[in-house]
């Protein structure tokens, strides 16, 4: 498609309460008839441990390995090359750290010659910052006699040395030994050694190293400028942790929340279910610390003012790989894990599940209202192990909303199947699935206007447009995606009464170690930077509104691809327009705000838009697709407003 080239300047954001020919396309905003609430959790997000999300990405931690609990308990560790000494490199199981945590590595050196030891390559490498400090610490202990000393060091991808420092006076029983390490320069691939110096025996297990300045500058924290991307969402929800991770390939590797809490030595790794997925995108070193485990993201939750939203395995492995199956009459496990995480979240610090989350340091609850029952189960099975849950759960906590999936597809039989007995059911919401091309996204924006009121309301749990096909290791998270995301969006905000929350997915993707695109945020081991569907969500979660208005566009021609939604805002008394024009020409539009006398003081014009529908944003160019706003001085209800080419435009007029 060829496209026309323009410069995107302020001036183009082009909000006309001018005079001139009268538009003959009209949109009719009847202001005075406010609708559907719309729900604070309308636009949430969904993290999942894909592409590196959680260990490598979120989760701060620098050190990929660190308690040698990989199949391979040295992958990620490389002797380091040193022919002028002699000692050997082992790893041992006996009297370990924790039995959680098994395997530990024993340093033992004979001959030190210029330092005998290993290095750590991080995740795709370790970003560090000139000037910043990296908390390093370890768990050690000497076994057997001399006066070993083990040097830390922080050395640059081409092997200089950034940081150091020394530990020594080891006592023979485990003990927590900490470092502050400052980079003596900025690296994205960095490493970290540890270096024995003289000659003796040390184990070492549990070798971490974060940077000082984490989100809130917590220890075993999460990476600040990540978080920063997710709380510049505004999201009403975090739906965690999965996806296909809650299931697991078996069910011996689904997800399992107990064992993501308390001290992160004792949380048991497993191999990660995106590790040897895709044969086109193998991440054979992708495991699960848990070191981001339930703690941490109901902790994120509240950081960020969003509801939690957890979903738990509900008896079922992955349909798309094992399909193993708990069988029903031995669901008490899983159902009581269910009852328990409630109480985790909820309970008082005095009670059994409580107590764990007091002890970590929140003896408040967290205000969980909603737990998802499975993810993309379908079939008469799901249905059979979705009831006794609901039946379980409905008995003792009344007053959670259970969140039942819909498969994997928003239209086929599963799908008619998933909603027919989930509404006998009476499940309280259905979560439904939907990757697709942009035109699918364009053209179903009218989706849910025909949708039954009465039944389980909408969670549209995961979308995104792909721009090649579902799994493409080449769909692209381009303009023409995002723009298509925003029209459907519209179709959400209009029915709201129906559609109650939605999330875009995946949420992050690390640009050296993904598995699966198009992804919200990218990130290296440095930087990150924000898709232009990322910025689409912005859009709508900043400009949410309390109430939906009915909005009616008319004159729009035989294939119309402009798209608006309406709201009020209650606290600003404010009328907030979202207009999507997905066409190749810029559109004027007469709008009207019926039912309003008078609009006062200056309104907000907000543009997000792109010279071509291809374009993307990068990590050396994150705002080449990121919205512009102005301030303009509307002259009545009723103005003529040119949309631009293939753009999405956010009006926020006063309107008492
Ligand atoms: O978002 C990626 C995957 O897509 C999710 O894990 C799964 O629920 C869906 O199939």
């Amino acid at each position: 498609m060829t496209m026309r080239c323009f410069p995107l300047t302020l001036a183009l954001l082009t909000c006309s309460w001018l005079a001139g020919a009268r538009a003959a396309t009209e949109l009719v905003i009847q202001t005075d008839q406010p609708g559907a609430r719309i729900s604070p959790s309308m636009w949430g997000i969904f993290f999942e441990d894909i592409n590196l999300g959680a260990d490598g990405g979120l989760y701060a931690e620098l050190v990929k390995n660190r308690s040698f609990e990989f199949p391979d308990p040295l992958m990620g560790w490389q002797a380091l090359s040193n022919p002028a000494g002699a000692g050997t490199i082992e790893v041992r199981e006996d009297n370990p750290l924790t039995p959680a945590n098994p395997h530990y590595l024993r340093l033992r050196v004979t001959e030190p010659g210029q330092g005998w030891g290993v290095a750590n390559e991080g995740f795709r490498g370790m970003g560090l910052r000139r000037g910043a400090n990296y908390r390093f610490s370890i768990q050690a202990r000497q076994a057997g006699g001399g006066s070993p000393r083990l040097r830390i060091e922080l050395a640059s991808a081409t092997g200089s040395r950034l940081a150091v420092s020394i530990l020594d006076h080891f006592g023979n029983t485990w003990q927590t030994r900490t470092a502050l390490l400052r980079a003596g320069a900025t690296d994205a691939k960095a490493q970290l050694r540890l270096v024995m110096e003289g000659t003796g025996t040390l184990d070492l297990d549990m070798v971490s190293l974060f940077p000082e300045h984490t989100w809130k500058d917590r220890p075993n924290g999460l990476r600040a400028d990540l978080v920063q991307l997710l709380a510049e969402l505004k999201p009403g929800f975090v739906r965690f942790p999965g996806g296909c991770i809650v299931e697991g390939h078996w069910l011996t590797n689904r997800y399992q929340w107990k064992t993501t809490i308390g001290p992160v030595a004792e949380r048991k790794l497993i191999m990660n279910r995106w590790n040897d997925e895709f044969k086109h995108r193998p991440t054979p070193d992708y495991y699960q610390s848990f070191g981001l485990g339930f703690f941490e993201f109901f902790q994120l939750c509240e950081d960020i003012g969003a509801a939690p939203l957890p979903i738990l395995n509900c008896g079922m492995a992955c349909q798309f790989n094992s399909g193993e199956l708990a069988p029903v009459d031995q669901l008490e496990p899983y159902i009581q894990d269910a009852l328990d995480l409630i109480e985790f979240a909820n309970g008082p610090a005095s009670s059994r599940w409580g107590a764990p989350r007091a002890a970590m340091g929140h003896p408040q609850p967290f205000h969980l209202t909603m737990l998802g029952v499975g993810n993309e189960q379908w079939g008469s099975q799901y249905f059979e192990r979705y009831e006794r849950f609901a039946t379980a759960l409905r008995a003792q906590h009344p007053e959670i909303k259970l969140v039942a999936g819909a498969g994997p597809s928003p239209a086929d039989e599963r799908f008619n199947l998933a909603w027919a007995r989930l509404r006998e059911l009476k499940a309280d919401i259905v979560d439904e699935h939907c990757y697709d091309k942009p035109a699918w996204f364009l053209d179903h924006a009218n989706r849910y206007d025909q949708y039954d009121r009465n039944g389980p309301k909408v969670f549209m749990g995961e979308y995104a447009a792909q721009s090649v096909q579902t799994v493409s290791p080449d769909n692209r998270n381009d303009w023409g995606c995002a723009l298509a995301e925003a029209a459907y969006m519209t179709g959400l905000e209009r029915n709201a009464d129906v559609v109650v929350m939605s999330s875009y997915a995946p949420l992050l993707a690390h640009v050296d170690g993904w598995q699966w695109t198009p992804d919200l945020i990218w990130f290296d081991n440095r930087r990150a930077f924000a898709s232009p569907s990322y910025y689409v969500q912005q859009l709508f979660s900043r400009n949410r509104g309390d109430f939906v208005l009915p909005t009616r566009l008319t004159g729009v021609g035989a294939t119309p691809r402009l798209y608006a939604s309406a709201s009020r805002d209650q606290a600003h008394g404010e009328i907030i327009l979202k207009f999507v024009n997905a066409t190749g020409e810029d559109q004027r539009v007469n709008v009207n705000l019926a039912g309003t006398g008078r609009v006062t003081g200056k309104a907000r014009v907000t543009v997000l838009t792109a010279a071509e529908l291809g374009q993307e944003n990068t990590l050396d160019h994150p705002l080449r697709v990121a919205p512009q706003t102005r301030t303009v001085k509307p002259e009545g209800p009723q103005f003529e407003q040119t949309f631009l080419r293939y753009s999405v435009t956010v009006l926020r007029i006063k309107a008492p």
